[in-house]
């Protein structure tokens, strides 16, 4: 196992770029299975989750070929087994997406559970309801659910909660059923638009996607095509906390500003000093950081996947500060990680947290429950007094592409090590 050995308490400075997004990409890469003809990808980040799915692809018969180290050319003609491997399933939950395009095209589906994990049960009630409303069967066996349906057909749904990935999954599955499909109280990410606008640029007929009505007439095939995977969001608003906590000056490259208007709004009410461009960042170091309250909310709210790094942020703003995650029960996991380093949070319950701001940090050994617990509790070392070790990395190298050379480049004391 690897760990990162970082060794805080130096001002960052200069530009980082920004990836594509982990969780367009997933969907993107999803996508190609509901049609045989070829579909060359861009811009797809070299991260764990990414190359997880495309071996589910290839193990279930498609064809993959890496152009370069972030452009595939995927052709999933070759898949006959529709089946989904338990031991990739389980590495990588996201491919729960797969079964949408994978009932359009073969109306069938084997998949093991796709199990929880340390954010949360993650269960997929909503996929098994959205599914039996398109005219699927489903039945759940000791190990795996058994998906059926001689012919998808379309069916109005309604939502009971937001869902991102179910509602990304039934509007695949619903590009290729018979008749129209009305999503109700749907998501709206960007990177759900994102793929509509992909599938409808196929010859796909989605209307409304990126509203929380989306309306889909189905069709018989789609098509092959090109594809550029949008900047991680993610990537930028973490980048940009970085910056606003242990930066001189930071500049953020190849991202979509607009996709965090929220993020933003609060940043600006911290007292963060940054530039908004087109599609660049510019964070200045800002020593006077006040203390405001976060809630969670799906788009376009605050995204739940900041609401670590804004955490580690809050630790050195002044005053207390409410940290309400709403999503997920199991995103709290690394407040007594924080509290060893020297932050001073006190956990009310598995959703909220109150942090006494400003705290001094110092280095410690401490592990990353999550992906996005882990890229804070990189953030936390990079501003702590002393050396910190990191354990775990593997989360964090599941939604940061080569995280630790792009920090070195800006100044970062930051050693990726094999186990000692
Ligand atoms: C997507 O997960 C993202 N993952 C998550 O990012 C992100 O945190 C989440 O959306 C919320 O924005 C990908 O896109 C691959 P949900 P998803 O279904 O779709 C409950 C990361 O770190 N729910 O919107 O799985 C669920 O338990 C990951 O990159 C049901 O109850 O999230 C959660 O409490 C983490 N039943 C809430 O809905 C269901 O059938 C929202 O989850 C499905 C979900």
């Amino acid at each position: 196992m690897e760990h990162f050995q970082i060794e805080g308490g130096t001002l960052l400075e200069g530009e980082i770029s920004v990836n594509g997004a982990k969780n367009s990409a997933l969907k993107i890469i999803a996508s190609t299975v509901l049609t045989n003809e070829t579909c060359r990808i861009e811009n797809i980040p070299a991260i764990a989750d990414v190359l997880v799915l495309l071996d589910i692809l290839k193990e279930m018969g498609a064809e993959v070929k890496l152009i370069d180290r972030h452009t595939y050319e995927i052709t999933c003609a070759g898949i006959s087994e529709p089946n989904l491997p338990e031991l990739l399933v389980r590495k990588l939950r996201a491919s729960v997406v797969l079964l949408g395009p994978l009932l359009a095209r073969f109306g069938e589906v084997k998949m093991p559970h796709p199990g929880g994990c340390v954010i949360g049960e993650r269960p997929i009630d909503i996929f098994l309801d959205g599914f039996a409303a398109l005219g699927v069967s489903v039945k759940e066996e000791e190990t795996h659910y058994h998906f059926h349906s001689n012919k998808l057909t379309g069916a109005t749904f309604v939502f009971p909660r937001v869902s991102v990935t179910a509602t990304e999954a039934l509007l695949m599955a619903a590009t290729l059923a018979e008749g129209t499909t009305t999503l109700k109280f749907a998501a709206c990410e960007p990177e759900i638009e994102d793929l509509a606008e992909w599938l409808n640029a196929r010859g796909a007929k989605i209307r409304g996607a990126g509203t929380h009505t989306i309306i889909i007439e189905g069709v018989k095939t789609i098509t092959g095509g090109e594809k550029r995977i949008m900047p991680d969001r993610i990537e930028t608003g973490t980048f940009a906390m970085l910056g606003a906590a242990i930066g001189r000056k930071i500049v953020i490259t190849n991202c979509e500003p607009s996709h965090l208007e929220v993020p933003w709004k609060l940043l600006r009410q911290v007292g963060v000093r940054f530039e908004l461009g087109r599609d660049v960042v510019t964070v200045h170091q800002s020593p006077h950081l006040q203390a405001v309250n976060l809630v969670t909310h799906e788009y376009p709210g605050f995204i739940t996947d900041l609401q670590a790094p804004y955490t580690v942020l809050m630790t050195q703003a002044k005053g207390l500060s409410l940290i309400h995650e709403t999503i997920y029960e199991g995103r709290l996991f690394y407040i007594d990680k924080l509290n060893k380093m020297g932050a001073r949070i006190i956990m009310c319950d598995p959703h909220r947290a109150v942090v006494l701001g400003p705290a001094k940090l110092y280095g410690a050994t401490v592990e990353s429950p999550d992906i996005r617990a882990g890229i804070a509790l990189v953030i936390a070392a990079l501003l702590a007094e002393g050396t910190s070790r990191i354990e775990n990395i593997y989360q964090v190298d599941r939604g940061y592409e080569a995280i630790d050379d792009r920090l070195r480049q800006l100044g970062a004391k930051i050693e990726r090590m094999k186990e000692s």
